[in-house]
């Protein structure tokens, strides 16, 4: 890893996370076609949300260890592409990043969500009501609580609140998301999700959204390609050719020589792929399936990343994919192919009644920036341990 938060490069501005980040934001803004005045807005939100973090000097260490993304950084955007509309801008972050511990990270993320909440109106009844599964005084696990925003003209984002299933300890994971969903109504939903290894995140649409969902994600490991399309149970979702071009395209799998053996390779064995079921209405199945592809994982570096997510972009009728290229030039100066890990997920969701979204994950690399990966084939694998 190469430090980059000395300020080497960055402007006096840029030299705290705040800084930083919204500098980033307001660029990414411009890009998507986001007026000034709602993006200098939402600068504004995403330093309030951070809270004393956002005056740190970029030459300290993160403000904690943080698992919203590999270097620590406690902010993540993220693009959403549909065919014939300008991209929407998110921004994930960790409210609770300066906070002592777990307990007191969440209880921070509570705060923020609910002055978000007085703020622009909405209610959080469907949060309340969850509190003491997802934050008990004493929690263990990666995250505590993350809020991701939705960027609309208007300066009113949309939010969603990212909970632990594992917080009462990784065991009770599944039991945690099945009350959960009961508690709001959603009685059947956990029968209908798919076998899985690990539920990372419990997640809520809060705000002005015309249909709020709950969404369940689920941990996939060693999945191969071909396996996709068996994950879905939304009704009327999207065919397995579909889902399994969508693997092996940002997996890499399509290595162009068409070789069948090469198939068995096929299969994500390194960070594993997550699927996401969403629910809007308490009755019927789910309405919605992603699937979240870890690039970074799987591409030597964010050339090849890029590549891959314009592949993807092109495949399904997005015409703006040149955006993504100055996306990642909005949030960074250096180039793709140094550095593996800015563009950190690529995902593909389908819900009832729209078209398919393409979402790209856009690290802030505030504090580092991943090497380049060795080739897939020269990774030095024990020959025994090669499948
Ligand atoms: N950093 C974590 C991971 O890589 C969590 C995370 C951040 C994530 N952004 C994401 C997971 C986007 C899925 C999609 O898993």
């Amino acid at each position: 890893m190469s430090a980059i938060g000395s300020g080497a490069g960055r402007t006096r501005q840029e030299r705290t996370l705040g800084g930083l980040v919204t500098g980033q934001l307001l660029r990414l803004c411009q890009v998507s076609g986001l007026g000034r005045s709602d993006a200098e807005t939402y600068a504004h939100v995403l330093t309030d949300a951070l809270g004393a973090a956002a005056e740190r000097p970029l030459d300290l260490p993160p403000p904690s260890r943080s698992f919203l993304s590999d270097d620590s950084t406690p902010v993540e955007f993220s693009l959403s592409f549909t065919p014939d509309t300008p991209p929407t801008v998110r921004v994930l972050l960790e409210p609770g990043c300066g906070a002592g511990g777990l307990g007191e990270n969440g209880r921070t993320g509570l705060r923020v969500i609910r002055s978000m909440a007085r703020r622009w109106g909405f209610a959080t009844d469907q949060l309340d009501v969850l509190e003491d599964l997802f934050l008990p005084p004493d929690p263990q696990g990666p995250l505590a609580l993350w809020i991701a925003l939705e960027l609309f003209p208007g300066g009113v984002p949309r939010a969603k609140v990212y909970l632990n299933p594992a917080a009462a300890g990784a065991t009770r994971a599944a039991e945690t998301v099945r009350e959960a969903l009961d508690r709001l109504g959603h009685r059947h939903a956990f029968d209908a999700l798919p076998p899985a290894d690990g539920y990372p995140f419990f997640a809520l649409d809060l705000g002005d959204w015309a249909e709020p969902r709950v969404k369940i994600y689920a941990t996939h490991h060693g999945l191969p390609a071909t396996a996709a399309g068996g994950l879905c149970r939304m009704e009327s979702g999207p065919d397995s050719e579909t889902l399994q071009e969508f693997l092996r395209t940002v997996g890499g799998f399509d290595d162009g020589t068409g070789h069948p053996g090469a198939r068995s390779k096929e299969r994500f064995d390194r960070r594993p792929v997550l699927s996401c079921h969403s629910f809007r209405r308490t009755t019927g199945g789910p309405t919605g399936f992603t699937l979240h592809v870890p690039v970074r994982d799987y591409a030597r570096d964010d050339s090849e990343a890029l590549g891959r997510a314009r592949a993807v972009l092109d495949r399904h009728g997005v015409d703006t994919a040149a955006l993504l290229d100055r996306s990642l030039a909005a949030v960074t100066s250096r180039q793709p192919q140094d550095g593996a890990g800015l563009i950190a997920y690529v995902a593909l969701a389908h819900e009832q009644g729209r078209p398919p979204r393409v979402t790209a994950y856009i690290s802030s690399e505030a504090y580092e920036v991943r090497p380049p990966t060795a080739p897939l084939s020269s990774r030095g694998v024990p020959a025994a341990g090669r499948r």
